[in-house]
């Protein structure tokens, strides 16, 4: 949802643009809606996994080769998950790190080796202040989103020289399916403000972001509550 509403805000007239996703029939929703409002010169779909590991250079090999260039991948694919299932069900275990973060990382080594021979390009992906700190309730998502935030962090340092931006987008609560019938209901950001603000980023940004922004000082108490304290609060 957040990147549907972020491929909609930031595509142009004129934008050579993938929509890549597991559904067919929602991918071909979201070409129609982005042809008939930003007037792009082309959209293609491709159906992706983020478990099809062993697909994922050729896939985006594919992709480059049609669209003749990568300029900005926008990543946001990842499940919450059944945390209390998956502390014994491996299978959910793998699904949570797989869609959160080894399947992503897999497909941006292939997409970084691509932008750093053209010397251009940014890479952003949608991770989680759950990456910040891993808490009892959530912590194999967490543990994934962290992994992802710092495989990010090298990759940025890696391509610093090179011209290709990295940005982490950490987000809080935002109104999705993803976190429906969840608490917190009065910190949730709507899906269109955060699409337009990843928007806004993409100009010049590279690093972590917090969105929304106040997201930064409250990981930043949490962070440092001492241990003994963050395990009696049960979060
Ligand atoms: N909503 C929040 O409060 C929140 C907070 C922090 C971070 N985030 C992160 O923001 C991103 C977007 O989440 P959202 O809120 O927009 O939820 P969403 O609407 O459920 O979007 C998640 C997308 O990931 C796709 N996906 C999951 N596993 C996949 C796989 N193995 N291969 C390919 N696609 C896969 C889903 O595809 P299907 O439709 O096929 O299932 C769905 O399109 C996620 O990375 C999420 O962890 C969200």
């Amino acid at each position: 949802m957040i990147c549907r509403q972020a491929t909609l805000e930031m595509v142009r007239p004129g934008d050579r643009v993938c929509l890549a996703a597991r559904n067919a029939s929602e991918l071909s929703r979201i070409a129609s809606d982005l042809q008939i409002r930003r007037k792009p010169e082309l959209v293609i779909t491709r159906l992706f996994d983020t478990n099809d590991f062993g697909d994922h250079q050729r896939f985006i090999e594919e992709i480059h080769q049609t669209l003749g260039a990568l300029d900005i991948i926008l990543v946001g694919t990842g499940v919450l998950g059944d945390q209390i299932a998956a502390r014994s069900s491996i299978p959910a275990i793998r699904e949570i790190l797989n869609s959160n973060f080894v399947g992503i990382a897999t497909l941006l080594s292939s997409v970084a080796n691509i932008m750093e021979s053209q010397r251009s390009g940014i890479i952003a992906v949608l991770s989680s202040v759950a990456g910040d700190r891993g808490r009892q309730s959530n912590y194999i998502y967490g543990s994934a989103k962290s992994g992802m935030t710092a495989y990010l962090s090298g990759l940025r340092n890696r391509l610093s020289d090179s011209g290709v931006r990295v940005l982490t987008i950490k987000l809080g609560f935002v109104d999705t399916r993803m976190i429906a019938g969840m608490g917190g209901a009065f910190l949730r950001a709507s899906p269109y403000y955060i699409g337009r603000r990843i928007v806004a980023k993409l100009d010049g940004e590279s690093g972590n972001v917090y969105l929304p922004w106040f997201w930064r000082y409250i990981m930043l108490v949490i962070v440092h509550i001492p241990e003994g304290i963050f395990r009696r609060l049960k979060l």
